[in-house]
């Protein structure tokens, strides 16, 4: 799942991962990570999510990661909102309003310095395929403060039974990727509610709710 992959998803309009609702695991989990007024939250790989309007409501610093200009223009437009663009580093074109900032560009080639208190990831680890997903992670990593923490989303399922994305990271893969700096918490382990047509056809799909806790450096 290449960067063309995504560019085409977007042109073709296959944007079935989207939700117009705020995600209901992310107001149920994310308070019991103790955000307050102020702190930074990443959202890598964050497509046009809604999502990042509520964690703007908390009062969090948002920063989303997007490579496609037209999932971030659709996010600004789509809510109403009149972002200046600004171009970073070459690489990226940042996009704000407020307290939220989307930078349009390839995650993989994200400014290693910034940190943040949190991490919220939903649809985006298993949006890649394994070979990208340690680097993928390493940047998790180095990206979260010490102490900081991240909410993640994944799916468990028969990968036989379906080709990704989005792909099925089992409880093996997600301490192979973040037990050398984290403290791994399952939180739920359910099947989903409501899910995309390509998910629901699964018998056996699990929606599995990790919270990750940077521990050490
Ligand atoms: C499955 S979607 C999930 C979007 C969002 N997290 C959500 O919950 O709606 C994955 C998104 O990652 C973006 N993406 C894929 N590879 C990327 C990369 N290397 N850098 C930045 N964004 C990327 C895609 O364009 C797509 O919008």
């Amino acid at each position: 799942m290449d960067s063309r992959f995504w560019i085409k998803a977007w042109n073709d309009g296959r944007t079935n991962f989207h939700q117009e609702d705020y995600h209901d695991k992310l107001i149920e989990f994310f308070p019991q990570l103790h955000p307050r007024n102020g702190q930074r939250v990443l959202v890598p790989l964050c497509g046009k999510s809604k999502d990042l309007l509520w964690l703007h409501g908390l009062n969090l610093h948002v920063h989303g990661v997007e490579l496609h200009d037209q999932a971030v223009e659709s996010f600004f437009s789509e809510n109403e909102l009149s972002p200046v663009k600004t171009t970073q580093e070459e690489e990226f074109i940042d996009y704000t309003h407020e307290n939220i900032v989307i930078s349009c560009g390839n995650f993989f080639k994200l400014n290693k310095n910034d940190t943040y208190d949190f991490i919220y990831d939903r649809a985006s680890l298993v949006a890649l395929p394994s070979a990208m997903r340690g680097s993928y992670a390493q940047i998790i990593k180095q990206s979260l403060k010490k102490g900081g923490k991240c909410l993640l989303i994944v799916y468990e399922y028969d990968q036989s039974k379906l080709d990704g994305p989005p792909f099925s990271i089992d409880a093996n893969e997600i301490l192979e990727l973040y037990e050398d700096q984290c403290a791994i918490t399952l939180v739920e382990s359910k099947k989903p509610t409501k899910e995309g047509s390509r998910l629901s056809s699964l018998d056996n799909l699990k929606q599995k709710i990790y919270v990750l806790e940077k521990t050490h450096e």
